[in-house]
């Protein structure tokens, strides 16, 4: 299969691509790092093409996606969302304002112009997949996730409204909505680069690996077509769900 996944130079993004490139299938990654991308083309090889363009930039992913080869551009098979990230934890009235566009910019907006340019390559062959990476962020609100946790409910509900719009089409559509996941860049992104705090965010808890959800997507892609998986909500076995919040004066 030709693969698309955005957010390939760290984390769940860099798993996925070289499982999925293991298999056999041609990837087509993404991120902003060229190094970073570079790395993983020496270690993948001919089957991985590195795609570098910031996501929130929509005329450098629109021009990214055009220096594709037109034979593989509309024969994509699966665009795999994954792109993304947080940035504080402050709530509301003390966050950064810039960092809440940036995450508007990139987890929504760029996510759903990039839908856009590849989904009438899909309709039009009547065959294709989109996985969307959201996050339990978007289904329970906790201290500090504002406008993060607002932005993952926004690809959650916009997954659910692609498989309205897509009736009829072979076009499939799951929206993964991953809880606590180690291992990845995620947290040092969120704290600006202050490693020491991000590390204590998973210090004694056994937390889910980029390599759990690139399992998860291959499971997902080795379904019969007729299988529609709408939303795979996980988390690891140490998490679980607060109670309502009550302060007593
Ligand atoms: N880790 C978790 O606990 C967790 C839980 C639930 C959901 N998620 C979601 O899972 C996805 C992957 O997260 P992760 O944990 O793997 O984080 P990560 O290790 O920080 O990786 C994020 C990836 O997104 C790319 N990216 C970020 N901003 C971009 C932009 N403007 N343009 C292009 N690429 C961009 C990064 O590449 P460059 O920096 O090279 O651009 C990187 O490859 C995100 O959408 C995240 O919100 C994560």
């Amino acid at each position: 299969m030709n693969i698309l996944i955005t957010g390939v130079s760290a984390g769940f993004g860099k798993a996925i691509a070289t499982d999925l490139v293991e298999q056999g299938h041609t990837i087509i990654g993404t991120g902003r790092r060229q190094h970073k991308l570079d790395e993983l083309k020496t270690k993948l090889g001919d089957n991985f093409i590195p795609l570098c363009f910031d996501i929130s930039d929509i005329s450098a992913t629109k021009t990214a996606l055009q220096s594709l080869p037109a034979d593989l551009l509309n024969n994509l098979d699966v665009l795999i969302n994954n792109a993304g990230l947080a940035l504080g934890l402050d709530s509301a009235d003390k966050a950064d304002i810039t960092d809440w566009q940036t995450m508007i910019n990139t987890n929504t907006l760029g996510l759903v112009n990039i839908t856009r340019e590849i989904l009438p390559v899909m309709v039009a062959k009547n065959d294709g997949f989109v996985i969307n990476i959201s996050s339990i962020a978007g289904n329970y609100p906790y201290f500090g996730g504002n406008v993060y946790g607002a932005t993952k409910a926004f690809v959650t509900q916009f997954s659910l409204n692609l498989r309205a719009d897509l009736v009829g089409k072979n076009v499939r559509v799951t929206n993964i909505e991953p809880g606590l996941c180690g291992g990845t860049e995620f947290s040092n992104v969120r704290f600006h680069g202050d490693d020491e705090r991000a590390k204590k965010v998973y210090e004694n808890v056994d937390y889910i690996t980029p390599q759990d959800i690139a399992n998860m997507v291959s499971w997902l892609i080795s379904q019969p077509k007729h299988i529609n998986i709408n939303r795979l909500e996980v988390m690891p076995t140490a998490q679980t769900f607060a109670g309502l919040t009550v302060h007593k004066g």
